[in-house]
């Protein structure tokens, strides 16, 4: 058993209270009123400073998939179990997983380990992660009746979730805040059409065209779920949130205004608890509109100028990224050169270093490392 195991253990025979205090705050109506309270309470608050506006002594830096394949630590965890569902489901191991890249890469937060699926799951539609594949669903969604078929999330459908939170929160001390995440709709319904991946989601877009209304009672219902399980992390402990709508650019700009901008717009209405980052990942087309949603940060790509993209977008928002991750297979010296181009860019404040999307699984731990350390020395207003 790992050091992280007996601890975690320890805490949770001591049952300790400890968000009690967080929880009443939500009481109050303002946006972002725990993370006041989380600023003064937090070891490192880089992220939480700079999604709150404030200028920073450096920028802050955390890598989409962090907690996974790269690191040996990992795969031994992984391998303990029967697969990756199992680990996503035992609230130790994923608080195990969580912790392993804030101690070993050095990041400025953690994002808890688990998958955007767990929310089709929960909602009636179970899905397989494959070897080497990825998610297959079994089941897909084809017509009315298969939705009505499907729940919106109430309770404690993602109980293993909160559990997983509420560790990770007691185990970090308040060293780095934590992310937890959902989906964006239309990306969740992706998979719920087409039932995997895809070249062409032409299944989840055919829809579109043939039966509107349809899709928009599927996002609905998505919507309406990604809101109670977001505001459940939230309580859990979650300190921020990102939303990861990974097929953004499938769409052309008018049908993702309609079939995701408008549902992704919904819930960062719908949550004012802590700071939210809206990752879209491909839609460079809307980026100008995306500054009116009401979320602190948007995520970008590295398919994105990162000039234009602030000159469109504006002075309010913070920016996050955009480092393609193939530049970590190359050379030291040109991750420095990289990343020293990429800080150059977005300016020393209102940005948080990140890749432009999730770490390849086959990315070497040590250029990862290198990356972080980069900006870290870089940024640092000396
Ligand atoms: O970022 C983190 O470190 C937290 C954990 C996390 C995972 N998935 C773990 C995971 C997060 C934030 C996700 C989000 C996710 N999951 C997205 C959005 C981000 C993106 O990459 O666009 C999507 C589209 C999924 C769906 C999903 N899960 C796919 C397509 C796959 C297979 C392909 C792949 O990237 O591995 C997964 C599996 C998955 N999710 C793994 C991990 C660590 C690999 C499983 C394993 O072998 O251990």
């Amino acid at each position: 058993m790992s050091k992280y195991r007996y601890k975690v253990l320890f805490l949770q025979l001591l049952n300790k209270p400890q968000y009690s205090v967080l929880s009443k705050t939500n009481a109050f109506p303002c946006k972002y009123n725990l993370q006041s309270l989380f600023l003064h309470m937090q070891k490192n608050n880089l992220i939480l400073r700079t999604l709150a506006g404030e200028q920073t002594e450096r920028t802050p830096v955390w890598l989409m998939r962090q907690a996974g394949r790269i690191l040996p630590e990992y795969r031994a965890v992984r391998n303990s179990v029967s697969g990756f569902k199992e680990l996503v489901e035992t609230p130790e191991l994923a608080a195990e997983v969580t912790i392993q890249p804030v101690d070993i890469l050095d990041v400025d937060a953690a994002i808890i380990f688990s998958d955007i699926l767990v929310v089709p799951e929960a909602m009636g539609l179970t899905y397989e992660m494959i070897e080497k594949k990825g998610p297959f669903f079994p089941k897909t969604i084809k017509s009315l009746q298969d939705i009505e078929g499907i729940n919106v999330i109430q309770g404690d459908e993602l109980d293993y979730v909160y559990q997983a939170i509420k560790l990770v929160r007691a185990e970090l001390n308040d060293r780095v805040p934590l992310i937890g995440f959902a989906g964006a709709p239309w990306t969740i319904y992706c998979y719920m059409t087409e039932g995997q991946g895809s070249k062409t989601f032409s299944i989840a877009r055919r829809m579109l065209y043939q039966q509107p209304e349809l899709a928009r009672t599927l996002l609905d219902k998505i919507t309406e779920s990604t809101i109670h399980y977001l505001r459940r992390q939230v309580e859990a402990g979650a300190q921020i949130l990102q939303i990861f709508d990974s097929w953004a650019g499938i769409l052309g700009p008018d049908q993702y205004r309609e079939f995701s901008m408008h549902y992704i717009s919904r819930i960062c209405e719908a949550i004012t608890e802590v700071p939210v980052i809206v990752f879209a990942k491909g839609a460079y087309f809307v980026r100008a509109e995306m500054a009116g949603l009401n979320c602190a940060a948007l995520g970008m790509d590295w398919n994105m100028d990162i000039s234009e993209t602030r000159q469109l977008v504006g002075n309010e928002k913070v920016l996050q990224g955009n480092m393609d991750p193939c530049m970590l297979y190359g050379e030291k010296v040109d991750i420095k050169a990289g990343v020293g181009n990429m800080l150059r860019q977005f300016g020393p404040d209102k940005h948080i270093a990140n890749l432009g999307h999730g770490l390849y699984p086959d990315t070497d731990a040590d250029k990862v490392k290198y990356f972080i350390e980069q900006v870290k020395e870089q940024s640092l207003k000396k």
